[in-house]
């Protein structure tokens, strides 16, 4: 996928176009600067917003999409199902209460948000597919109209890879000097389309040298190398901020093109630190 606009999209393996860079929202306060940066966001062309129960602004995204005036049926808007909902029941009760809180009547994608862990459940494989279940139901009634995860690594996955319907997006922590190189090889040779929360590194990133020597040959910002840098991975970038201009900066991407040794480069810079968050050993 060549993208040249924020409106191209990736295709899922059900048919479902996802376009290219998508709105995050983690680490969103609630309030006036979530509204205020889904609006700056969807003012700046973004039509993909990733939004998630956990992040406690829910409601306040519901509200910046609605005063954004923008047709429901030209964004994309992604949730995810939060660590106490896992089960069946409680699956789709969240999933109903995130579209409330939302302000919308379905989700484009739904993702669980993180494995249950085998740390803290002994039964975590089972808890996974009932939870599993319960979003392939919710697809099947057009709730949702594709279902992943989040954070789940290969373990986690390949039981999901027996289920009638398979996970269509993987999405985890992805950015220069954190390249989760084993999600994203098994989710590619599963057909799921890999995105990268924290494409930034949460900021960390900024002030590589490495980085800033690449985006200073190209006359970009750093920010703008790492989502350039997912893009031209076959990855979908997840940047959040709440600052309008770095919103737009963010989705000005399309002007400029990574180098084969750019790409080479960082992708061999080595470990750079990440959120430190593993799946198998949160305790969340
Ligand atoms: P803020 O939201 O205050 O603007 P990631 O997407 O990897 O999680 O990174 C998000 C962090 O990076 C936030 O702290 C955000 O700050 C900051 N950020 C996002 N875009 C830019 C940018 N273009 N330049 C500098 N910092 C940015």
């Amino acid at each position: 996928m060549r993208a040249s606009k924020l409106t191209d999209t990736f295709q899922l393996r059900n048919g479902v176009e996802i376009p290219c860079i998508g709105y995050g929202t983690w680490q969103a306060p609630d309030g006036e600067k979530t509204i205020n940066g889904v609006k700056a966001a969807i003012a700046a062309g973004y039509v993909h917003i990733d939004a998630a129960a956990a992040y406690d602004n829910e409601e306040s995204v519901g509200i910046g999409i609605k005063e954004s005036g923008i047709e429901r049926s030209d964004l994309f808007v992604t949730s995810k199902l939060w660590n106490t909902e896992r089960g069946y029941e409680s699956t789709i009760r969240a999933c109903e209460k995130t579209l409330k809180d939302l302000q919308v009547d379905y989700l484009d994608l739904y993702l669980i948000h993180w494995p249950a862990a085998r740390q803290q459940f002994d039964n975590w494989e089972e808890i996974n597919i009932q939870t599993w279940r319960a979003m392939t139901d919710l697809y099947k009634s057009g709730k949702v109209r594709a279902i992943g995860t989040s954070n789940f690594y290969p373990s986690h996955l390949r039981s999901l890879m027996k289920e009638e319907v398979q996970p269509m997006v993987a999405q985890v922590e992805f950015h220069p000097g954190h390249l989760n190189s084993a999600v994203v090889q098994y989710a590619r040779e599963n057909g799921m389309l890999v995105e990268a929360w924290s494409p930034l590194g949460s900021g960390r990133m900024l002030n590589d040298p490495l980085l800033m020597e690449i985006a200073g040959k190209h006359g970009k910002s750093v920010a703008q190398v790492c989502i350039r840098f997912a893009l031209q991975s076959g990855i979908l970038p997840l940047p959040k901020s709440v600052t309008p201009e770095r919103i737009r900066q963010n989705a000005e991407v399309f002007d400029f093109e990574l180098e084969e040794e750019d790409m080479m480069r960082i992708s061999e810079m080595g470990p750079a630190g990440w959120s430190g968050l593993h799946p198998d050993k949160v305790d969340f």
